[in-house]
């Protein structure tokens, strides 16, 4: 038999898409999974297909033609560095080994230098889109060196999604940079689920059914809300519960779930000293989320209004419209920030247009208005914050009354909108010439001799004042 083109570990859904889709771009694919009956039924249900089911790894490795690819579709973590051990001795040098999992990047820059020690090639590739994504074609964001990224092309190219003839990948940078780029991708997912949500809550509280919610949310995604996720929400809102009759959304418990990525979001952008102050919120709400007993058992004892909101439906719609996407621009005008600065900082050279092209298909996050920060990004490069850009400066300045319409009317009828919240919060914190700061470096002074400028006196001539003492 002829030697593969490709090879993938890992057979869980994700990895026999993935395949999938390589095999339909006209590759023949080798394929282990360490329970082998897994990869013989896998093989079997696809007889007509050029797949290989290899037995063990060796035989996987065999397989493979010259330089191997073989990508590992496992859990992140201590499965990826398990997989790699398993496969260096096996593997000549040249041979290109990559990672498809979300990994955490720092994991991919060790791996990166661990294995290019050993005289292999490693690519750390973030891949976005879910089971549909990775069978149709997902976005891919691989790092490591450019040269390996110029071999997988290819391959690559030809399994992603395309928009406008264009594949929704790019060598994004080298070592950790793909993985990096996947991370701040899904901790904007955050953002705009956790946005979708505060805007559900509101109407819920307008008195709003789900059958209504699925016609609001279909006319959204008619629009410039457009998007992967707005078009998921509608269909949510469609699907009945075959055992109740009732809207199955109504009978899910709401506690959220998480696997970390937006977590690590916030914790780089601490260390970056970034504001992501939407994804912060919506990783935060996730949390309180999870604590179902103990928000149930605080609802008993500590008070609010009741949770009603008494606005003419369709206007309620438009504000809430605006709200939600003046909120989602500030999301990703913070994770584009954070992308910007952990770029600077690592010498990754990053492309923000490049990056936001590639998200325009394939990815959870695909949206029409990627299209918009594109076209942003291609125009200037140097943008300091996408809020600046006049397409959307014109949108905030548009919407910005309704955003805080919105905002005050859930916070008198108690409903909690962290995300819309910290948006708008960022918002006016960016647009103010003038913050209460000049307190603060009062305080510091006055307990910490930490020194202050003044406003009258040029930058950096730093000033302190013998403040009195304070007893007690
Ligand atoms: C994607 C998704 C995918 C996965 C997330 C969900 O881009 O295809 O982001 O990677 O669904 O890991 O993460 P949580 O379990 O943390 O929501």
């Amino acid at each position: 038999m002829s030697k593969s083109d490709f090879g993938l570990i890992g057979l869980a859904v994700m990895g026999q898409n993935l395949v999938l889709n390589v095999e339909s771009r006209g590759f023949q694919v080798s394929v282990y999974n360490r329970t082998t009956n897994v990869t013989d039924a896998f093989v079997a249900a696809h007889p007509d297909k050029k797949l290989v089911g290899a037995q063990s790894l060796e035989e996987f490795v065999e397989s493979l033609a010259s330089p191997r690819k073989v990508m590992i579709m496992v859990k992140a973590g201590g499965p990826v560095d398990a997989v790699i051990e398993s496969l260096i001795p096996l593997l000549d040098m040249g041979d290109i080994i990559i990672d498809g999992g979300n990994s955490l990047y720092t994991d991919t820059e060790r791996r990166d230098q661990w294995l290019g020690d050993l005289g292999f090639r490693f690519i750390g590739a973030g891949v976005s889109g879910g089971e549909e994504g990775a069978r149709k074609g997902p976005s891919i964001m691989p790092g490591g060196p450019a040269s390996t990224w110029d071999v997988m092309k290819p391959i690559f190219e030809s399994i992603a999604a395309k928009v406008d003839g264009e594949p929704c990948v790019t060598h994004i940078g080298p070592g950790g940079a793909g993985h990096y780029v996947k991370m701040i991708h899904n901790g904007i997912e955050y953002g705009d689920m956790q946005l979708i949500c505060e805007a559900y809550n509101i109407f819920k509280a307008a008195g709003f059914e789900a059958a209504d919610l699925a016609e609001v949310f279909t006319n959204w995604n008619n629009g410039d809300l457009e998007s992967y996720l707005i078009q998921i929400t509608a269909e949510i809102f469609k699907q009945q519960d075959p055992q109740t009759g009732k809207a199955l959304v109504d009978l899910i418990l709401d506690t959220a779930g998480q696997k970390g990525t937006g977590k690590w979001t916030l914790i780089n952008a601490v260390e970056n000293a970034v504001v992501i102050s939407t994804i912060n919120a919506a990783v935060e709400a996730r949390i309180l989320s999870s604590m179902k007993d103990k928000r149930v058992a605080a609802s008993k004892v500590l008070k609010g209004p009741k949770p009603e909101i008494d606005i003419k439906k369709k206007k309620l719609v438009k504000k809430v419209h605006d709200a939600l996407f003046a909120s989602k621009i500030i999301s990703y005008a913070q994770g584009l920030d954070l992308i910007s600065a952990m770029g600077a900082e690592k010498g990754w050279d990053l492309d923000l247009a490049k990056i936001a092209a590639i998200w325009r298909g394939g990815c959870i996050i695909r949206a029409r208005f990627l299209n918009d920060i594109t076209e942003a990004y291609r125009t200037d490069a140097k943008l300091s914050n996408l809020m600046l850009a006049p397409f959307f400066t014109e949108i905030l300045n548009g919407f910005q009354e309704n955003w805080r319409e919105v905002i005050s009317l859930a916070t008198l009828a108690g409903i909690p909108v962290p995300a819309f919240s910290a948006s708008l919060g960022y918002y006016d914190s960016y647009r103010s010439a003038v913050l209460p700061a000049n307190l603060l470096q009062a305080q510091r002074d006055f307990f910490g001799a930490h020194t202050y400028e003044r406003t009258d006196k040029p930058r950096g001539e730093m000033f302190h004042t013998d403040w009195p003492e304070v007893i007690g």
